[in-house]
């Protein structure tokens, strides 16, 4: 079982990312309480009903989470034949995309349950005959976790749970983005300081005394094929923000006009603001969810929540710095200088790829059908993510204009006296840093 944890602000529930056993078999159960309690509110209609495209209804992550168990533990590891071979197209993310997944004749709730409980039945079972298969366990229980953060951004953009919505930034705040950035009695000169604040978050300097560092998971215990093999990148001296960038400064950007400013985007960054992106809280999703503070939070000074690859990008060019890359971020994460890292999901200027000498493990399409589409890669974790999931080395992604993850940005430079470390030009260019 989990061990309970203090509510929080970020966790009223106090399960997001209560300890879990070490033990796979263990492991996999007490995930599953914790599913059980992140949707024990929900009425049988909200967990059918589809609220955005880009997203599932939730009761297809619930029959989905079934189908992944069944095929890994029931059916390869315990060599048995699928429980539902009928579902097995309807229930696979390729087959399947998410923007049709409303329109399907899925399994309802009490099918789903079902579902999920005799899959479960059935892993007990081969369990008992030939134990444990530490990997695909340990595939299986992230797996449920990774998919009840994106329930929980479902919830939020679907209003379903009052502890993610009645919050600044949730779809019960129709607050203008910028509209309390500056208030209109300070002076010229106090709000020119206070501007100049929120644009200059303290950076470290991070030496680089090798010129190069190790990035990857270690190849000892379970990692995705993604995060190996580990290897050395070559690394200049860098500067990171302590933190990611705040709601104050994001609002601060769009009150500036950042959101109207040509110069600060990046050709893709600018069709996607055309197409009418990026000015409202609510914008585009409809729901809920445009940047704002992540749910839970209380202040202007937390870290900005639901910002796309684009925006973070353009607030960059506003503060006239850049987004880190991934190795700037796993290294400064490694040598402990990152405050209110797993706060919110932080965008990195590099592109999914596989590293040098990669392998698909276990199968293509965890990663390898991404590598080389445009996604980018978010390192640290968001205060959704369950820490058996978003360790040091893990690599989420996404597609640039998406926001409907729990995601911000930490801003970087290059150190000023390193003979590469030219003033950045303020447009963002296409591609990024690798
Ligand atoms: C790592 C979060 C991008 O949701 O597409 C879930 C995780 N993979 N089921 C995703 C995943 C298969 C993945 N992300
Ligand atoms: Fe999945």
């Amino acid at each position: 079982m989990s061990t309970a944890q203090a509510p929080t602000a970020h966790d009223p529930t106090g399960v997001l990312r209560a300890p879990l056993p070490e033990d796979p078999h263990e492991a996999l159960h007490a995930v599953r309480e914790r599913t059980r309690t992140l949707v024990a509110g929900l009425t049988r209609a909200q967990l059918e009903t589809q609220f955005d495209p880009l997203l599932s209804p939730l009761v297809w992550d619930l029959a989905h989470i079934a189908a992944y168990e069944d095929l890994w533990l029931v059916h390869r590891h315990g060599g048995r034949p699928l429980l539902h071979p009928e579902l097995a197209a309807m229930y696979d993310a390729f087959e399947t995309p998410r923007a049709v997944r409303g329109d399907l004749e899925l399994l309802d709730v009490p099918a789903a349950w079902a579902y999920l409980d005799d899959v479960r039945g059935r892993v007990d079972e081969v369990v008992a005959e030939r134990g444990v298969d530490p990997e695909l366990h340990e595939l299986v229980l992230r797996h449920e976790l990774q998919h009840t953060e994106t329930m929980l951004q479902a919830m939020r953009l679907g209003g379903l749970a009052p502890w993610l919505d009645a919050l600044p930034g949730g779809a019960g705040d129709a607050r203008p983005a910028g509209a309390d950035a500056r208030p209109r009695e300070q002076s010229d000169d106090v709000a020119a300081r206070a501007l100049a604040r929120v644009r200059r978050p303290a950076l470290i300097d991070v030496p680089a005394p090798d010129g190069r560092v190790s990035v990857g998971a270690d190849p000892e215990g379970f990692a995705y094929d993604n995060e190996r093999p580990r290897h050395e990148r070559p690394l200049e001296p860098f500067r990171i923000a302590r933190r990611p960038v705040t709601v104050e400064t994001w609002r601060a950007f769009a009150a500036d006009g950042g959101y109207d400013d040509r110069a600060l985007w990046s050709d893709d960054g600018w069709a996607w603001r055309a197409g009418g992106a990026g000015t409202d809280v609510r914008d585009s999703t409809g729901g809920g969810g445009y940047a704002g503070p992540p749910p839970g939070a209380r202040g202007e000074d937390e870290a900005a929540c639901h910002l796309s690859f684009f925006e973070a990008e353009a607030i960059a060019a506003w503060c006239g710095l850049r987004l880190p890359t991934e190795a700037e971020w796993e290294h400064a994460r490694a040598s402990g200088l990152l405050h209110d890292a797993g706060a919110v999901w932080e965008w990195t200027a590099s592109p999914f790829e596989g590293y040098p000498g990669f392998v698909p493990r276990p199968y293509p399409e965890y990663s390898a059908v991404f590598f080389g589409r445009g996604y980018r890669v978010l390192r640290g974790g968001s205060f959704a993510s369950h820490p058996r999931v978003a360790t040091a080395s893990f690599r989420n992604w996404d597609l640039p204009e998406r926001h409907q993850i729990f995601s911000g940005v930490r801003l970087a430079a290059d150190a000023p006296d390193h003979p590469s470390g030219a003033p950045a030009s303020r447009r963002p260019t296409a591609g990024g840093r690798a």
